[in-house]
């Protein structure tokens, strides 16, 4: 089941318990906007090329529409569609003031030069920039896209609406990008699990970790629970995996992959089959790479009690009913990611403001914001009798419906 139909699906099981008219069910699915782009740039060696560029603006009835750009060969409209999507519902468990939107352009950015990376850039935000804004839509950095391409927005978006450092997240510090924004998104995670953990009488201290993917989300959620005294045993990336049954050394690796080490190379540890990974024998796994990896073949074999989806839509709906027989708990996607759209909503009330917090005040106020909403998803669960999933979902679809309704909605 592909990203959208998954979406689609945990979207409408949570509006049935939530008991929502039919009308307005229909309504909260349906895009807001949608826009298809031809970006045509000129390559180095001169010639010209053409690449379809993606904003899927989902829902703005809470504000802004808030997400991420991603730069992919495999960018196709439906899986933007669902991500957009999975936006406005994760904004609104967050509690922060926006609602859901993605984009993306179709293009292998490995293959592209600097300057054609820039070129693109500057030619989707000339095609787009009048339908974003600090106050209509705010994309942020995702797949294939980084703190250089916000830069090369704000300033390409800024030459027709003036400087408007608000207007992307997710920027460098020094065009008014938040300290702590980098680790957001791997310290949301390491929240989250704190928060499941004690729920169940435990902590990460002494628990074993297992995490899939090593970048932006997996390294800092592996830095921040090896800091907390969690052992962290096995992980992988795209080159490979590694474990080591005491705890592998997650300083030195950082030291390692930084001099330009491969993960499967490091010293300290022996490399294992990359499909033996999901089902490691641990207390906890932590998926941060790509969507699907969780399926009916593996699902069954899962040891872990605890699944936390770092990444977005790592667990297709069947290994879903497979791990919930299981008895495994699971903490949704859009809530265990949801740090880094929590410190990119600070990224945009420190430039409104024109005032920039402290590191401390920013992961402060980070892990309140998790903690309310696991407190605010764990009492849906118990209102509707359900699990941490559909907790999330009818929390978010929940606020949004209200949201919808008091706009005055059918008039
Ligand atoms: N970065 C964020 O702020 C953020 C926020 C929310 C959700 N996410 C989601 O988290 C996931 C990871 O994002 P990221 O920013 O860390 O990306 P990234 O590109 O920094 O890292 C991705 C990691 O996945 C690994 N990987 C790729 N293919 C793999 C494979 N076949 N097997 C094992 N590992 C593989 C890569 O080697 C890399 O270590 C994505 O699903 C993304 O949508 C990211």
């Amino acid at each position: 089941m592909n990203a959208l139909a998954a979406t689609s699906r945990n979207f409408r099981q949570a509006t049935r318990l939530l008991g929502l008219d039919s009308k307005l069910e229909k309504s909260l699915l349906i895009p807001f906007r949608e826009i298809k782009v031809e970006c045509t740039i000129p390559k180095d060696d001169g010639t010209l090329a053409s690449f379809v560029g993606f904003r899927v603006q989902h829902d703005n009835s809470r504000g802004p529409m808030k997400g991420g750009i991603r730069y992919h060969p495999e960018v196709d409209p439906d899986e933007v569609n669902a991500l957009a999507q999975l936006m406005t519902w994760k904004t609104a468990v967050a509690a922060v003031p926006y609602g859901g939107a993605k984009g993306g352009i179709g293009c292998s950015p490995g293959e592209l030069s600097r300057s054609e990376l820039e070129r693109l850039t500057r030619v989707f935000t000339q095609k787009i920039h009048d339908l974003i804004g600090t106050h209509t839509d705010v994309p942020a950095p995702d797949m294939g896209t980084n703190s250089q391409t916000m830069a090369w927005i704000l300033d390409e978006y800024s030459k027709f609406h003036g400087h408007s450092p608000a207007v992307v997240t997710g920027k460098p510090i020094d065009l008014g990008g938040s300290l702590g924004r980098d680790a957001a998104t791997g310290r949301g995670v390491m929240c989250a699990t704190e928060a499941l953990l004690a729920e169940h009488g435990k902590s990460i201290s002494g628990s074993t970790f297992v995490i899939q993917g090593f970048g932006n989300v997996g390294s800092w959620a592996a830095q921040l629970i090896h800091e907390k005294g969690g052992k962290v045993i096995a992980l992988g990336d795209a080159t490979g995996s590694i474990r080591n049954k005491d705890r592998l050394d997650i300083p030195a690796l950082m030291k390692h992959i930084n001099e330009g080490g491969a993960l499967k190379d490091f010293h300290d540890a022996e490399v294992i089959d990359s499909a033996e990974l999901l089902v490691h024998q641990c207390d906890v796994l932590i998926p941060c790479a790509l969507g699907g990896v969780l399926n009916r073949e593996n699902a069954p074999h899962v040891k872990a009690k605890f699944i936390i989806e770092g990444a977005n839509h790592p667990t297709d709906p069947e290994a879903d009913e497979i791990l919930a027989k299981k008895g495994v708990t699971l903490l949704p996607d859009i809530y265990a990611n949801s740090g880094g759209v929590i410190v990119s909503y600070f990224e945009w009330v420190q430039n409104i403001q024109g005032f920039m917090w402290h590191e401390e005040k920013v992961n402060m106020e980070l892990h309140k914001y998790m903690k309310n909403a696991f407190d605010h998803i764990k009492a849906m669960c118990k209102s509707q009798d359900c699990n941490l999933r559909m907790g999330a979902f009818t929390l978010g679809v929940s606020r949004v419906a209200r949201a919808t309704l008091l706009r005055g909605w059918g008039a």
